[in-house]
């Protein structure tokens, strides 16, 4: 698997009840938007909704474009969200086009799943109006690195290997110099960027673990491999009760 395949679809259901630490600090992301609360804003990689609902929260006269890969997730979020406010589409962001720009993009947790970021940032600038803002964060250099570690013995071994034998990384975690350089080659302009540490203590360590970071390679195995395959990667890491994260922040101005 590569990240260059077409977006995986997730465990809307499993995501939505245990991605507590992707929301606690999606609220540190969220508050580096400065909203009047009128906007349109687009949820890049919009998931299971409940971040998108924290996003609403601060628009109360605006509107919300949510996209995403995973039609479970689409399903998910308007379940949450309903259709008053938000358009929904399930589409991928490495190949964004959108009928009407929005006035900012807002995304968390989600860009280290696509492998082109200049692809990425390019849709990302066209879809923006002029002087809006593109606030993220994601995976960033030395991200999950216990996991990385752990993927790179477990896929070897059988019956893993198999399937997920030539596995390449399906991250893309890009540090901040680099990713500066390719905001600015997209248009964008007052571009910082930086790199923070992050510990997940999540409620059920291996369900997070499964619906998160094992999400996409839910559909690489035979369904009855999976939990196996989640079982043996728990072992192999000590079964760990907390998840060391690096996460990549991202501020830039449409010029
Ligand atoms: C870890 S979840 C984050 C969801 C939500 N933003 C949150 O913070 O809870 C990552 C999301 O990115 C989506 N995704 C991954 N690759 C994508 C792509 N190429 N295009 C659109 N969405 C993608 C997945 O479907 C998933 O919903």
């Amino acid at each position: 698997m590569s990240v260059d395949d077409k977006p995986a679809d997730w465990d809307a259901t499993k995501y939505a009840r245990v991605a507590t630490p992707q929301r606690e600090w999606s609220d540190a992301v969220l508050a580096r938007l400065d909203l009047k609360g009128t906007e349109t804003v687009m949820d890049a990689g919009c998931g299971s909704g409940e971040v998108t609902a924290h996003l609403m929260e601060r628009l109360p006269e605006g509107r919300v474009v949510a996209v995403d890969g995973s039609p479970s997730m689409i399903d998910k979020a308007r379940e949450k969200l309903g259709e008053d406010r938000v358009r929904y589409f399930v589409a991928d962001l490495a190949q964004l086009e959108l009928d009407e720009p929005v006035d900012h993009v807002f995304s968390n947790a989600t860009f280290h799943w696509i492998a082109d970021h200049e692809k990425l940032f390019r849709g990302l600038h066209r879809a923006t109006m002029p002087g809006g803002m593109l606030v993220a964060q994601c995976g960033g250099r030395g991200n999950v690195a216990e996991i990385i570690s752990a993927l790179a013995q477990v896929t070897r071994e059988e019956p893993y290997a198999e399937h997920l034998g030539q596995i390449e990384s399906p991250w893309n975690f890009a540090g901040p110099d680099e990713t500066e350089v390719r905001l600015v080659a997209a248009g964008y302009v007052d571009v910082n960027c930086w790199l923070e540490e992050r510990v997940a203590h999540p409620d059920e360590p291996q369900a997070f673990f499964e619906a998160s970071t094992l999400a996409p390679l839910r559909q690489m195995l035979p369904e009855d491999l999976f939990q196996p395959f989640s079982d043996r990667m728990m072992e192999v890491m000590g079964q760990p009760d907390s998840f060391n994260y690096v996460r990549l922040n991202i501020e830039a101005r449409r010029a």
